[in-house]
């Protein structure tokens, strides 16, 4: 392909992608699958890869990331970000409304009501109508430039392009995690003994602040609208306001409502107090706006927040009902988790009978027995919580709850490390659910994929002594599993293909499937990628970890604690020797040469041919690897002018070669 033809095709695809992301976003029509949309963006990434002068700043590529921000540059604001005042009753809402009435003596005024959507908020500036910075609210006055993480969220545009635009404005809104994705992702940390997440809001949260915007890509963001902010032009409502977003392509939540009364606001408040739940995200409230700028004006704000909007929170819906008695979960890890069982009691629309207790300092903290009138509640969190404990309602002979101080599984003394709230059973080689747990996590679709077994069929095989660990499964004979009862040939033949196909599985899944504690699918992706072998990653420092983006402490603890001990040694000499994939594939498809292949980067300063990305794409095609700081293992420095001088004493001192940008391209060649 030449330059020319690989511009077109550039040019050809972003627009195909953008229109089907319009449709999606805009229009709500799905012209082509997730899949098919997907490839389309993987091409686009590819090809620019290849042609990095083509990569225009609005290419949709962005959107799925690859940007690593180590430290997120504080940002502050054209216009403060406000809070809202909250209230929680209806009486507290007329005096609001009254405040307004006696500010703006004889004027006729309307309300805008919104609902109050539960996520993070969001400040975009748009300059030429590109999207040129993102930032979170931080203070009010400074936040954080989250620009490249905010890029990934597919329906917010990179660029405007409209008649008029201001040449630059500002608009905010919420970003949120849509519930059915936080319930994916809930639903596959469950399935890998991670610890699940709190609530889609805390998830955002934490989500914007990752380094490596590929990841946050993948958590698959969303954002509505709710505000514009210029001098370049002058709305007189906010109605009109959101008006013009809407016409700009932003996406605005369809739930506003202008109301010309605070009798309607009431009825607006009714209406979505139960269909709220209807919508793709948590709302706890809904948001009143007076309606006329010009008004806003007048009533001005203070140091917080504006007096012409009030936010009324929904209260969050209780029931009451008794705890029965309290059992004990062991999982994959040896994590214990207490479970209140419940009187079953309707609460939003389902029947509630158990509810999470989380750990000991929870059951203390909230001082309940067993027997006692509790209150649950369901907020963000996909568990019920309980909430509150009745005492007046206590029976006399309640006694305080003891923790088990035995796993309720094998009876071993259960422990508890310093700093942690969880207790851990301890026997990992003996206790029954650690250990098909383990095997359980290794053959689910996410990890080595051996679909042909389930939980039964690893529960049946531990029982009659046929596995215990994980390389078991590749000593398995057909009559091994033909002699079990319920087994006929072909089913027994479908569990041999799976166990068989699973030594194809590229390295970061079987790399997940060990079931490394805090390793969950990204990390272990995040990991490969930078290790590209389990030996190397055996052998990693503690810096050498925590040198890898979204690796922090507690991760780099449990990869080294893993690979310490001696029985995961064995177990990973033997699924070595079973065939599995225990190293990066290269990709020899590419057309460049792999003259780099092995070799590591560090790429510091300022260079005359290309710019600091083009050669890290240039290093990363030529099979080579690019690190973010000077260690004794680097390979190369590759010093551009500027570079800092803290660098080169560095790799000085650890004998690591310094070379020029001459250098690198003969290298090249
Ligand atoms: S308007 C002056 N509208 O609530 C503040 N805020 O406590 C103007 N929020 O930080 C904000 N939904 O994150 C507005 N429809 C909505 C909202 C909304 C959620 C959040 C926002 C803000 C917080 C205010």
């Amino acid at each position: 392909m030449t330059a020319e033809e690989a511009k077109s095709a550039i040019e050809q695809l972003s627009a195909k992608i953008r229109h089907y992301n319009h449709q999606y976003y805009q229009n709500s029509v799905s012209e082509v699958s997730d899949y098919e949309f997907d490839q389309l963006l993987e091409q686009l990434v590819q090809l620019e890869e290849q042609y990095p002068q083509y990569r225009y700043p609005d290419s949709p590529s962005q959107r799925v990331g690859g940007t690593i921000t180590k430290d997120f540059e504080p940002v502050y604001h054209t216009y403060p970000m406000l809070s809202l005042s909250n209230t929680y009753s209806e009486e507290e809402l007329t005096e609001f409304d009254q405040r307004v009435t006696r500010s703006l003596p004889a004027q006729a005024y309307e309300y805008f009501c919104e609902l109050k959507f539960d996520g993070v908020a969001i400040s975009l500036r748009y300059e030429d109508g590109l999207l040129t910075l993102a930032a979170t609210r931080g203070d009010g006055v400074r936040g954080d430039d989250i620009t490249a993480n905010a890029k990934t969220i597919r329906s917010l545009p990179l660029r405007v392009k409209a008649d008029n635009l201001p040449p630059t404005f500002e608009v905010r809104g919420e970003v949120f995690m849509p519930r059915s994705v936080f319930d994916q992702l809930n639903q596959e940390r469950e399935a890998s003994s991670e610890a699940l997440l709190a609530n889609p809001r805390n998830t955002t949260s934490g989500t914007l602040k990752m380094q490596d915007s590929s990841v946050v890509a993948q958590r698959k963001l969303d954002c509505y609208l709710y505000s514009l902010a210029t001098d370049g032009i002058h709305v007189e409502t906010h109605q009109k306001a959101i008006a013009q977003l809407e016409k700009w392509g932003f996406q605005v939540s369809p739930t506003y409502r202008k109301c010309e009364s605070i009798e309607e606001v009431f009825r607006y408040i009714n209406d979505w107090e139960e269909k709220r739940r209807e919508l793709p995200l948590d709302t706890d409230g809904i948001v009143i706006k007076v309606n006329s700028t010009q008004q806003q004006k007048l009533l001005g704000s203070t140091a917080k927040s504006p007096r012409w909007a009030i936010a009324y929170k929904y209260k969050t819906q209780s029931a009451v009902t008794v705890l029965r008695n309290i059992t004990y979960q062991v999982g994959r890890t040896g994590a214990i988790t207490p479970v209140a069982n419940l009187e079953p009691v309707a609460l939003a629309g389902t029947v509630v009978k158990r509810a999470s207790l989380y750990n000991a300092d929870e059951i203390d903290r909230l001082g309940i027995r067993c027997g006692d009138t509790v209150s649950v509640e369901k907020g963000g969190e996909i568990i019920p919580k309980i909430t509150g404990v009745d005492t007046s309602r206590r029976a006399a002979q309640s006694q305080p709850i003891q923790y088990i101080t035995h796993c309720p599984e094998c009876n071993t003394s259960l422990i508890r490390q310093e700093g942690e709230a969880v207790h851990f059973c301890p026997n990992q080689t003996g206790c029954p659910p650690q250990i098909k747990g383990r095997i359980e996590h290794f053959i689910q679709r996410n990890a080595m994929n051996i679909d042909s077994m389930g939980k039964e069929t690893v529960a049946l095989f531990y029982e009659q002594g046929l596995v215990q660990n994980a390389d078991d499964l590749y000593h398995l004979s057909f009559d091994d599993i033909y002699a079990l009862e319920g087994f006929k040939e072909q089913a027994t033949q479908n569990i041999l293909n799976g166990i068989e196909a699973s030594k194809q599985i590229p390295f970061p899944r079987v790399l997940f499937a060990l079931g490394i504690r805090y390793v969950g699918r990204t990390v272990a992706e995040k990991l490969a990628e930078h290790f590209s072998s389990i030996d190397l990653l055996a052998i990693a420092s503690h810096e050498q970890l925590i040198e890898v983006p979204e690796i922090g402490e507690r991760i780099a603890q449990s990869v080294l604690e893993y690979f310490s001990d001696p029985e995961n040694q064995q177990l990973v000499s033997e699924l070595k020797q079973a065939g599995l994939q225990f190293s990066l594939q290269i990709d020899n498809q590419n057309s460049e040469n792999q003259v780099l292949s092995g070799k590591t980067f560090v790429v510091s300063g300022v260079f005359e041919q290309f710019s600091r990305e083009e050669i890290k794409e240039k290093i990363k095609l030529h099979g080579g690897k690019v690190l973010s700081s000077v260690s004794a293992k680097l390979d190369f420095l590759l010093a551009g002018t500027n570079m800092g001088p803290a660098k080169r004493k560095k790799a000085e001192s650890l004998d690591v070669q310094i070379i020029s940008e001459g250098d690198f391209l003969a290298m090249l060649d």
